[in-house]
């Protein structure tokens, strides 16, 4: 077991690029996000499925929780293939969801709160009722031919033959990443499913039409995107137009990912969209979120996409931390453990130290949830898990994401039959491996069963749970998803009543990053790598003081991540002793660090922020 106690650093540490103090570095640096998956967060019309009204109707919620900026998920029309992130038209609201004038109001109820909207941007691919698509198939000689991927079979094979697709590469949906078009003879991608054909970024009038449908939303009030795997958009393609092979890992499909992630133009792509779109409306002194899903991004990547001298894009979502429990796909999954958490966190942390900045998440509409997958959802460990996590993750430098829900700990959802499940992706795995495809049967149904009450991407889909309420106050209808029983204790109206509540938690935490320079832009240090229980990091941030002096203000991070009690490695501890407690998930117990000499004892699942300050070391002399 290592014990790296903070060696002194006359440095300045912390803060951001060209910033004289921390008011000067960008507002999303000291913001939280809230995500919003409309389908699940509040129904207004009894149809079961969320809509903008409801959104607008819960904007209290959001208020007191002290979120700064909303991201929508998809409200675009849509065929709902893919729940919205397959879009048929940019330009209008899917009526599912309400109308222009809702989502119009629900911006104005936002700002008037002080909130931002971000919305979702989908332009990896559109929906094949997309007009562009329609157009683009209807002849190969169609003027919007090239907006898509199109090409022929393999060499010397039948055309629509099993193995004549154009490459090997597999969907990330499960089966081929390309769909035979019968009418044409020709093959067009689909990286998702067969309903969400790949856009050709290569094609300069592809980038304008979704340069000016995106000042379009600007126009109408939105404050930026939440760009959907937008290092998937520039794919590895030949000379000749021919795209290469991906290597076979298993079944019968290759994985194609090396030949489209982070791509060979991506970069010019998005420096490109920020001249053509941010640049002017950020001059006109516009308040601009853009995140990047990036997954599969590595770190020198991810430095290039949020250097902020690049002008790309401001920070994104990187996947590491997400594949540390599985295997190739979700539904592989493997043991995990805290030290690969540290590794690839703390990679990040150091990796985008100086240059980038990190989006931060747990939770979204594609994970299960936290506190079922590294936290603890017995009744015994459920809300002091919940807090321990939240608490690691807020404290890391960059831009903390809280996916609905999940600020009150909700659970996956315990389904036991494939009827109870809705996700595409879920079931289109199902399918492929229990050979109901035709491809080999790896797995029973029982076998995927488990692996999707653990995985699946519905358990962050159930509905939003206000109260204990029949159908938890979301729906007056049938909803959509299958509410989680458990709503009858875990629900919102319930935390806001209880003080100590992972809500409350959560908004002490929101408040921290705004407040606390130290926790925006602090730089972040891991401690005890390998320690198999105690997460430990130091935060430092040196900012100007009173007369010229600089202040170092740090805080030491600790955090047990298991139910074990531990006792901090005492040299993590040296320095510390008289430090204050800025933050704990345990507050009011007994021994809860604050008595001198128990800083280093934490409970099950507690967590506490140790805070000290005091003037700048100064530089040795030489
Ligand atoms: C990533 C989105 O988060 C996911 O929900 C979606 O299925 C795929 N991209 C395809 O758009």
């Amino acid at each position: 077991m290592t014990s790296s106690a903070p060696t002194p650093d006359p440095l300045p540490r912390g803060g951001w690029p060209g910033a004289e103090t921390p008011g000067d570095a960008p507002w999303w640096t000291r913001s939280v996000v809230y995500q919003v998956y409309p389908r699940s967060f509040q129904d207004t019309d009894g149809d079961g499925i969320g809509d903008l009204p409801g959104i607008t109707r819960r904007l209290d919620h959001l208020e007191r929780l002290g979120v700064d900026v909303v991201w929508l998920s998809p409200v675009y029309r849509s065929p709902q293939a893919d729940n919205g992130y397959d879009i048929s038209d940019y330009e209008d609201v899917d009526p599912l969801f309400g109308s222009l004038a809702d989502l119009d109001a629900l911006i104005e109820g936002l700002h008037a709160r002080g909130m931002k909207l971000v919305m979702d941007l989908v332009v990896n691919h559109t929906s094949d009722e997309h007009p562009w698509f329609v157009e683009s198939r209807s002849s190969a000689q169609s003027p919007r031919r090239d907006w898509y991927w199109w090409r022929p079979a393999r060499e010397g094979m039948e055309p629509g033959a099993p193995g004549a697709e154009p490459t090997n590469w597999r969907s990330f949906f499960g089966g081929s990443a390309w769909r035979f078009d019968e009418a044409s003879g020709e093959y067009y991608l689909h990286l998702f499913d067969t309903k969400q054909p790949d856009l050709n970024w290569e094609n300069p009038d592809v980038r304008e039409a979704v340069y000016a449908m995106m000042r379009r939303w600007l126009d109408r009030g939105v404050d930026g995107f939440r760009m959907d795997v937008i290092n998937l958009i520039s794919k590895d393609v030949a000379p000749d137009g021919s795209l290469p092979d991906g290597e076979v890992h298993w079944g019968t499909y290759g994985d194609g990912s090396p030949h489209y992630t982070d791509g060979p133009r991506v970069h010019e792509f998005l420096a490109e969209m920020h001249r053509e779109v941010f640049a002017p409306y950020l001059a006109r002194g516009r308040e601009i979120l853009t995140v990047g899903e990036t997954p599969g991004v590595t770190v020198e990547h991810g430095v290039r996409y949020t250097d902020p001298d690049r002008r790309e894009v401001d920070m994104v979502f990187q996947f590491e931390h997400m594949g540390i429990d599985h295997g190739a796909t979700r539904y592989d999954p493997v043991r995990w453990d805290l030290a690969d958490l540290k590794a690839t966190l703390g990679r990040w942390q150091a990796g985008l130290a100086h240059r980038g900045w990190n989006a931060l998440y747990w939770d979204n509409h594609d994970q299960p949830r936290v506190v079922s997958r590294f936290g603890d959802d017995s009744p015994e460990h459920r809300v002091a898990s919940a807090k321990a996590l939240a608490l690691l993750l807020h404290l890391h430098r960059g831009t903390p994401y809280v996916y609905q829900g999940e600020e009150l700990a909700m659970t996956n959802a315990p389904f036991t039959r494939i009827e109870q499940y809705q996700d595409v992706e879920s079931l289109g795995y199902f399918r492929e491996l229990t050979g109901r495809t035709g491809a080999p049967r790896l797995r029973t149904d029982g076998e995927m069963l488990a692996v999707l009450a653990h995985a699946s991407r519905d358990h962050a889909r159930t509905p939003v749970q206000w109260d204990a309420s029949a159908n938890a106050g979301f729906t007056t209808g049938t909803p959509w998803l299958e509410v989680n029983p458990n709503h009858t204790t875990i629900n919102a109206e319930a935390a806001w009543a209880d003080e100590d509540s992972v809500l409350h938690f959560y908004r002490r935490l929101v408040a921290l990053r705004r407040e606390e320079p130290v926790v925006a832009l602090g730089d972040f240090r891991m401690l005890l790598p390998d320690h198999e229980a105690v997460y430990a990091f130091t935060r430092a941030l040196d900012a100007p003081g009173p007369d010229g002096t600089t202040v170092r203000d740090e805080l030491l991070v600790l955090v047990n991540v298991g139910g074990v009690p531990q006792d901090v490695p005492a040299g993590t501890l040296t320095g510390w002793e008289e430090a204050s407690v800025l933050v704990t998930t345990h507050p009011g117990r007994a021994d809860d660090g604050t008595r001198p000499g128990a800083v280093g004892h934490l409970e099950p699942w507690e967590g506490r922020a140790l805070r000290r300050t005091g003037p700048r070391p100064a530089r040795p002399s030489a």
